[in-house]
């Protein structure tokens, strides 16, 4: 018999069906932890500022206002899915942070508009990944840094709560590219690899918080399983909650650092 494909066609996920009800609290991060990631990735852009910058797939904007706050601005906040784009607009409200409607195939922003472009973990949703890194090529000055926030299946992360739900790693790794996929992708469409970076992930808060935060199930990967494996999984894992024996160990997570070549 035929081994299956690594790469199984998943159904998109539908943003506007459940996920934007819960995704800003499920996936809440302490101030710190947000803090941590602008100290990062600041460490990958330009000194100067202002920087403009653009949030690309920014969902509740999870991340958004910090951007502004870390570098600048203004930063838009480029979203498809309406319910996650008023969530934002709701709460993650900053004087130098506009949101639109749109999506990286199609950014609704004039040529060479931005300094730094993020994805955080929006480019596994992109349906037409070659049109988007024409367009993200497009919107970024020249010089400008594109900063690739993603799981690579090469390397997926062993989150404390992955041994709950043993059948997420096979999820992950038809959900997310190869990392020289993605930046072979990237390199097609005139970027320029500076680095790749293996961050340790900020530690999401005290675990009985971050417990309730996954029983909210707002992790994309969760969307592809069956409800009898993710009950399972729960029910294990909220009994360990209970007797105290769920605990954090240190956890990598990836972003590779691409600049749009000066003409
Ligand atoms: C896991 S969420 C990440 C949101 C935000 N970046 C964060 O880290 O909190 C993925 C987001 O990508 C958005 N998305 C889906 N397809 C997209 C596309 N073609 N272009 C841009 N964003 C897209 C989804 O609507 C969703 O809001």
């Amino acid at each position: 018999m035929e081994d299956e494909p690594i790469c199984k066609p998943l159904a998109p996920v539908d943003y506007n069906a459940v996920q934007h009800r819960t995704y800003a609290q499920g996936r809440a991060l302490p101030a710190d932890a947000i803090a941590r990631y602008m100290t990062t990735f600041g460490t990958h852009l330009p000194e100067r500022r202002p920087l403009v910058g653009v949030d690309l797939g920014s969902g509740t904007g999870r991340f958004t206002p910090a951007l502004a706050e870390a570098f600048g601005g203004p930063v838009y906040g480029v979203e498809p899915a309406d319910g996650m784009r008023a969530a934002a607009e709701d709460g993650s409200v900053h004087p130098r942070v506009s949101y639109l409607a749109g999506r990286a195939e199609a950014i609704p922003l004039p040529d060479a508009t931005a300094d730094f472009l993020l994805m955080f973990l929006s480019y596994h949703h992109v349906a037409d990944k070659p049109a988007a890194a024409r367009e993200i090529a497009r919107v970024l000055r020249p010089g400008g840094r594109f900063i690739l926030r993603s799981t690579f299946r090469d390397r997926i992360p062993h989150h404390w709560w992955r041994d709950y739900f043993p059948r997420s790693w096979d999820v992950e790794r038809a959900m997310f590219p190869s990392e020289a996929e993605a930046q072979a992708l990237f390199e097609a469409a005139g970027f320029r690899t500076i680095e790749s970076v293996q961050m340790e992930l900020p530690f999401e808060g005290d675990m009985a918080a971050a417990v309730a935060r996954l029983n909210l199930r707002a992790v994309s990967v969760f969307e592809h399983m069956t409800e009898a494996e993710l009950d399972e999984g729960f029910a294990r894992l909220n009994a360990d909650q209970a007797r105290g024996a769920v605990v954090e160990r240190p956890t990598y997570g990836d972003f590779i650092v691409f600049e749009r070549p000066a003409p």
